[in-house]
């Protein structure tokens, strides 16, 4: 058997096993797993102590995000350079309409910059306010391969959706083979809470945890989740940060309600005792982050099997936006750079140092959101027929987080100093390597939109 390119001599993960194989690429595609050595290609590349993973799929990711008088700092051409070195391969960005503008336009032209990555990417559109043009908005992007749309129960007066809004949503999408992708904080909780911290003069970035109470983020997780039950449409919570929270939905799951829960990489690795450090703005996030014993709580979800996904919720602000209005978090850019740290921090944190199974990794960052947003199994696993985006990782390289020897548009990262153990170092995207050693080899943009297939149409 033969081919293009021959990764030869690794131990091939998947999601769900792992073993020594060669993987065997032509025309962009895994062609074959094989048995070690019995294959040749034009080139080959020598994974002998290397572990052999489907690229991740990042499925939370803001790109040049505008949320009030913010806009986060990287386009495609930058996140995407980012993500591959992080060994992930495909994001999946948001197209969100600013006040007056509708979703399928905002989607149709977000969908244009694909072409600027390194790798491909996906998107998820957003509803936010419901008129009779809608559904038949909904049911053209789905038709163009955008399936999952973003809504959010907080964030009032720019992307927040009333309840009603949200139950017309679901129930339309349901009909159509889409989901709706939920940010759940309950905003009359967190405005009332702002309100009394503000007149006490406690709402700054050093009083972030406080200011969004994780009881907000239950009371709306139970909301929507009674909504999405009653229309029996399916439902994906982003960046679920309690234990509590992803244990609601797991509950609604074993009564057969099809709601899943992604957890995100900070809130898996890094306390609210940032806050109270030197720099609290670096680290104003929505969910905030929590308390040291919710964290290891929510970790313990990534075990259990109640987690279904691991996004980073990259949003790329650098210390200068973050210090602008420090004093008052209502007034701060919310969310973290973390599309190039996602991977090696979980594996580091939860592979090498907790014993997560490395198949289970795969699973969490890779072949479930590739499957939550129907990109599988062209994206999300190496078996035969998928698109030849791989990450060759050193599982035992050790190094240290910089903001100066990472990729993002940014000038910080949360993660800083942190020292890790594993790292991609080789990436290759549609079969070519565009990372070799750690270096860029190829930074021509080739990136492609993918379009979703419509759950229940012949996706996974
Ligand atoms: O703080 C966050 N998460 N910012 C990004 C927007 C969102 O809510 O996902
Ligand atoms: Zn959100
Ligand atoms: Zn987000």
């Amino acid at each position: 058997m033969s081919g293009d390119l021959l990764i030869t001599g690794g131990t091939v993960v998947e999601a769900g096993w792992s073993g020594p194989a060669d993987v065997l690429i032509s025309d962009g595609r895994v062609s074959a797993l094989v048995e070690t050595g019995t294959a040749t290609a034009a080139t080959t590349i020598d994974a002998s102590g290397r572990l052999v993973m489907p690229g991740g799929v990042d499925p939370h990711c803001h790109v040049g995000f505008t949320s009030g008088e913010f806009t986060s700092l990287d386009d495609y051409r930058e996140c995407t350079t980012a993500a591959v070195y992080g060994g992930t391969t495909t994001i999946v960005d948001f197209a969100i309409p600013r006040p007056g503008e509708n979703p399928a336009d905002v989607a149709y032209a977000q969908r244009e910059k694909a072409s600027q990555g390194l790798c491909d990417s996906a998107l998820h559109g957003c509803v936010v306010e419901w008129d009779d043009t809608v559904p038949d908005q909904l049911a053209a992007l789905i038709g163009d391969g955008i399936t999952t749309f973003k809504m959010f129960t907080t964030y009032r007066g720019e992307t927040m959706a009333s309840e009603d809004t949200v139950l017309r949503t679901m129930k339309t999408l349901a009909g159509l083979g889409g989901m709706v992708v939920i940010h759940c904080e309950a905003d009359h909780i967190i405005g009332d809470t702002q309100r009394s911290r503000a007149a006490a003069g406690r709402i700054g970035a050093t009083d972030m945890a406080a200011t969004r109470p994780a009881l907000a983020e239950t009371a709306s997780v139970a909301e929507v989740l009674a909504i999405a039950e009653s229309v029996d449409a399916p439902v994906y919570f982003v960046h679920q940060s309690t234990a509590e929270a992803v244990e609601l939905v797991a509950a609604a799951r074993r009564r057969g309600v099809r709601a899943y829960t992604e957890a995100v990489a900070h809130h898996l690795v890094l306390d609210d005792s940032r806050y109270a450090g030197d720099h609290p703005e670096r680290f104003v996030c929505c969910p905030p982050l929590r308390s040291a014993g919710q964290v290891e709580a929510l970790g313990r979800h990534l075990f259990t099997g109640e987690i279904t996904t691991i996004g980073s919720d990259h949003c790329c602000y650098d210390t200068a936006q973050k210090e602008i209005h420090r004093e008052d978090v209502r007034a701060m850019p919310n969310g973290l750079p973390g599309v190039e740290t996602r991977l090696p921090v979980i594996f580091s944190e939860y592979v090498v140092r907790r014993g997560l199974p490395v198949s289970r990794f795969v699973e969490l960052t890779s072949a479930a959101p590739a499957r939550a947003n129907g990109l599988y199994p062209r994206k999300g696993t190496l078996l035969p027929g998928a698109d030849a985006d791989i990450a060759i990782w050193n599982p035992e390289a050790t190094w240290q987080v910089t903001a100066s020897g990472l990729h993002m548009a940014t000038d910080y990262t949360p993660y800083e100093g942190m020292r890790l153990t594993g790292r991609p170092e080789t990436v290759l995207v549609n079969g070519r390597p565009v990372v070799e050693d750690n270096a860029l080899a190829d930074p021509t943009p080739r990136g492609r939109h993918i379009r979703a297939v419509p759950f229940g149409r012949g996706g996974a």
